[in-house]
């Protein structure tokens, strides 16, 4: 039985996933569901042919893997890391470690929690900017970190902006983190190959090559930054068929040409199913690659479109703020058409729920 005010139903995640809880709130079995709760590309790669020694054996640094990150990512300034999570979390504690200064650091006021999160445990004092910092900002800022794209907002600033923060910093030896888990499939906007010597840039494989699971990413830095967080990686960080599974990933030139095609084509076709289901809906819509979110200037909309959503079996992601949707893609033709069923058929029922109203107060006949 779902609570009294439909639209506070639960209390929702801090992340897209955990889709037993809605499972379990909406009484509906996980298979049955559309998950379009994540940025995570659904068609991610698919390693072949698995030798049985590497699940065997411990992982190896000379396996190959660095050499086709630093190919993949064009340069050698790479680490490997568990995730770029890991490095997220870690990285506050140990560039306080390393440069005792950082204290004071600016953060996007809508963007990936974990950063906050992070700055938070140790202590730091924050400040947090709309779109880009002002210089005001900057000057006061021992670091800074830019989501580059931007999730959930889809805001991505070009690299010539990018590197003009990091000089601005570097000014007060400041330090920029640029998270870059979304870029991907825009290449030419990664400030990796400007990389300053103030300069993190954070990179995943969780998102354009869909594998979250493996629990892979990259940090490309200066070499003291890289071995400080070598230093903190606990041994054997990353397990050998990850490495393996990342290594051929990387190195697949031709899923990597398909899989930008696949989602340039994909992100259209749910940019106008959102187009049509929201336009009676005083909202904004805009596209990353894996993701579209849109908001909703009319307050509850979000939520209601939400609930009404998972009502159908259909679970995005409800913006931490309340006031938007984030939708990710889907992989099977019969996926799509099951959502663009279901968005046209909660747009029907709100649309009928507005007249109603407008019936009831103006008493129409
Ligand atoms: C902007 C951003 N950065 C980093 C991450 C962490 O990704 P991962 O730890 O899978 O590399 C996420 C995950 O959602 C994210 O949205």
């Amino acid at each position: 039985m779902l609570s009294a005010n439909p639209f506070s139903i639960m209390q929702h995640p801090e992340h897209g996933g955990h889709l037993h809880e809605y499972a379990e709130h909406y009484g509906i079995p996980q298979h049955a569901w559309l998950d379009v709760s994540t940025g995570i590309n659904p068609k991610g790669y698919l390693p072949t042919n698995i030798p049985d020694n590497i699940w065997t054996q411990l992982p190896q640094e000379n396996d190959g893997l660095v050499l086709a990150a630093q190919k993949y990512y064009g340069t050698d300034q790479v680490l490997m890391v568990p995730g770029s999570s890991w490095a997220i979390q870690t990285l506050p504690q140990i560039l306080q470690q390393q440069s005792l200064g950082i204290q004071r650091v600016l953060l996007p006021k809508v963007g990936y929690g974990e950063h906050k999160k992070a700055w938070l445990k140790q202590k730091a004092t924050l400040d947090f900017y709309d779109d880009i910092p002002t210089d005001e900002q900057l000057v006061w800022a021992d670091a800074c970190v830019l989501i580059n794209p931007n999730n959930p907002t889809t805001r991505l600033l070009d690299p010539q902006l990018v590197v003009g923060i990091a000089k601005v910093l570097e000014r007060q030896h400041g330090l920029l983190i640029v998270d870059e888990a979304f870029m991907d499939a825009q290449p030419h906007c990664s400030v990796v190959s400007q990389l300053q010597e103030n300069m993190i840039v954070l990179r995943s494989l969780g998102k354009f090559f869909g594998l979250a699971g493996l629990r892979v990413g990259s940090v490309m830095a200066s070499q003291s930054i890289l071995q400080s967080v070598q230093n903190a990686l606990p041994p054997w960080a990353i397990s050998n068929v990850s490495r393996y599974v990342a290594k051929q990933a990387l190195s697949d030139v031709y899923w990597i040409a398909a899989n930008n095609y696949w989602i340039q084509q994909n992100i259209q076709r749910l940019v106008s199913i959102c187009a049509q289901a929201f336009c009676h809906e005083r909202s904004l819509i805009r596209a990353s690659d894996l993701f579209v979110t849109v908001w909703f200037d009319e307050e509850g909309a979000a939520q209601a479109w939400h609930h009404h959503l998972c009502c159908h079996g259909v679970y995005c992601r409800l913006l931490d703020e309340n006031n938007g949707l984030r939708f990710g893609l889907l992989q099977y033709p019969e996926d799509w058409q099951r959502l663009h069923k279901v968005m046209s058929m909660v747009q029907s029922q709100r649309m009928l729920s507005t007249v109603t109203t407008l019936h009831n107060e103006y008493d129409l006949e």
